[in-house]
């Protein structure tokens, strides 16, 4: 595979295509569950310019930090508390048009405005999840919901 990330030009549908393409070549040549988990954050945040893009891991019955892009952020996260927390519990993507109308919404950055979270499955357990935040209001929809549940899904957890 390039070391250089391709970037399609195109809109929200070519680049997920691309980068699909990229992480299924990417996970063909790497076993390592955090060696992935670190490059499939950097591609994602990378083709799309996000604010911040990386797992949670569930460890211990909590959301513990794990390989991301971006500025600094909370550690530990509990069940069922903020957005992370709330997809966990229910086992679902929840998109967050405005993370200020979202009861509960821990702020990692007071720079974020809207965010995505999906569940990590191994079998029926969900086992981490994928976060992405932007700066602007309603960046994320469906498109994004089912084509990041489709690049989580190919991860070997
Ligand atoms: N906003 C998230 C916390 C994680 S940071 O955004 C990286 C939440 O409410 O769960």
């Amino acid at each position: 595979m390039a070391e250089e990330l391709i970037v399609a030009s195109g809109g929200k549908v070519e680049r997920y295509e691309v980068l699909a393409a990229q992480v299924e070549a990417l996970l063909a040549g790497e076993d390592d569950v955090v060696a992935n988990m670190a490059n499939v954050a950097a591609m994602i945040h990378h083709t799309f310019d996000f604010w911040w893009t990386g797992f949670y891991r569930v460890v211990e019955g909590e959301l513990i930090l794990g390989p991301f892009q971006g500025p600094l952020a909370c550690s530990r996260i509990g069940y069922g508390r903020g957005v992370c927390g709330t997809a966990w519990k229910e086992g679902r993507t929840v998109v967050v048009e405005d993370v200020e109308q979202f009861p509960g919404h821990i702020a990692c950055s007071s720079l974020s405005r809207s965010e995505i979270v999906v569940p990590l499955w191994r079998g029926e357990e969900v086992v981490g999840v994928l976060d992405i935040d932007s700066r602007e209001l309603a960046t994320f929809d469906d498109v994004d919901a089912r084509w990041l549940e489709r690049i989580v899904g190919m991860m070997r957890l």
